[in-house]
């Protein structure tokens, strides 16, 4: 087994705190403590609060309050797990333990890489499908993805919302790729962890609704602005997957934070949950006007499909530079951070988080477009 790099997460865990301008963030501005809980609520509940092991799964409160979002499932049909990172890492782990000799796995791109690196470390015959850039949007081609489809197929990956373009497949697109899955009786995984983070209309529909072989991974750490809880999930229909999942994190990380669990159960309360993504979907409405405005006055430059939901776009950019270098350069000479389009297989593509202090975005986007006069 080999892990290749993790070059996303590689170049923003070395630069995200060393730059003055982080536009690679592809979650909405973190929240404090204090916006969750007041000072004497914190003295009463975490001030004495012995330090031990918690549920290793997920406290019951906290996984009920995860659950009641899914409609009728409960707390037995979700784990709880150290960021959505880790929920796609034993998600997948379980899956190729239990399927045998069925090695396929059929995974949407442009997307975020992880379960692209671990499925090739897993030893999958990784089978690509494409999301396509149409004029307005970010579409997916069901015939192309029915093409790839065999007996051998033991998951289809999904991203929805997805990293990197920001694009929300609908409920037609979903009860299709289920209908799919059905056919071979694959598994499908639905990474959602920008969820919650909707530019526009209601919330996006989890694949949880259309198909019981459905694992969806999830989190706190972008809708929710929570990253640094490392609160995440994966929930499914079927509690029997979910039972087995629980025991691969007894080699991971055995539990989630205990401190972490206790803020998520008070975020998660209904009230607070509401204040929280309606807070995302203002911040993220707001600096949207300011990206779309910068690329309006750089149409020469710059062609972007606007996101529906994530704080995160993906333009294309006209100059004869690799996205790394772009991306080098721009630490180096301007100290802002992006995501260089080859890191989710799109050269000649920047990602650019917007869910940021709205001056701070405004002044790395100028100095994106000074590197650009510079080139061109
Ligand atoms: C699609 C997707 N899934 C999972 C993760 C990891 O999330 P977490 O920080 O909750 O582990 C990320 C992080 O960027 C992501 O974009």
């Amino acid at each position: 087994m080999r892990f290749e790099r993790f070059e996303l997460e590689r170049i923003q865990s070395e630069w995200e705190h060393r730059v003055q301008y982080n536009l690679a963030e592809s979650g909405v501005m973190a929240l404090q403590l204090s916006d969750i809980i007041d000072e004497t609520d914190f003295q009463n509940q975490f001030l004495n609060q012995s330090l031990g092991y918690p549920q290793t799964n997920g406290t019951i409160p906290l996984r009920e309050l995860i659950s009641s979002q899914y409609g009728d499932l409960t707390a037995d049909h979700i784990t709880v797990t150290n960021g959505c990172a880790e929920a796609n890492f034993i998600t997948l782990l379980g899956l190729r333990q239990q399927q045998g000799d069925r090695n396929e796995m059929v995974m949407m791109l442009p997307n975020y890489l992880q379960l692209w690196g671990l499925g090739n470390a897993l030893n999958y015959r990784m089978k690509p499908f494409f999301l396509h850039a149409s004029e307005t949007e970010w579409t997916l081609d069901i015939e192309e993805l029915k093409h790839l489809i065999s007996r051998k197929t033991s998951l289809i990956a999904i991203c929805n919302p997805n990293n990197p373009t920001g694009a929300v497949m609908d409920k037609d697109t979903l009860k299709a790729i289920a209908e799919l899955a059905e056919d071979v009786n694959a598994w499908v995984l639905s990474d959602e962890v920008y969820r919650g983070a909707e530019l526009t209309g209601p919330i996006t529909p989890s694949m949880i609704n259309f198909y019981d072989r459905t694992l969806v991974t999830c989190g706190l750490s972008k809708a929710y602005g929570l990253p640094g809880l490392r609160i995440g999930w994966t929930i499914s229909p079927n509690s029997e997957v979910i039972y087995d999942l629980w025991s691969l994190t007894d080699y991971t990380t055995i539990a989630p934070s205990l401190l972490s669990d206790m803020v998520a159960t008070i975020a998660l309360q209904p009230a607070n949950r509401k204040k929280i993504l309606d807070r995302t979907q203002t911040i993220l409405r707001k600096n949207w006007l300011i990206v779309s405005h910068w690329l309006k006055e750089h149409q020469d430059l710059l062609d972007c499909i606007p996101p529906k939901a994530s704080a995160i776009c993906l333009p294309k950019y006209n100059a004869s530079i690799n996205s790394v270098d772009l991306a080098h350069r721009l630490i180096q000479d301007k100290s802002v951070l992006i995501s260089p389009g080859d890191h989710f297989q799109m050269p000649n593509h920047l990602r650019i988080g917007f869910g940021y202090n709205g001056d701070k975005l405004a002044t790395g986007l100028n100095l994106i477009t000074e590197i650009f006069e510079g080139i061109n």
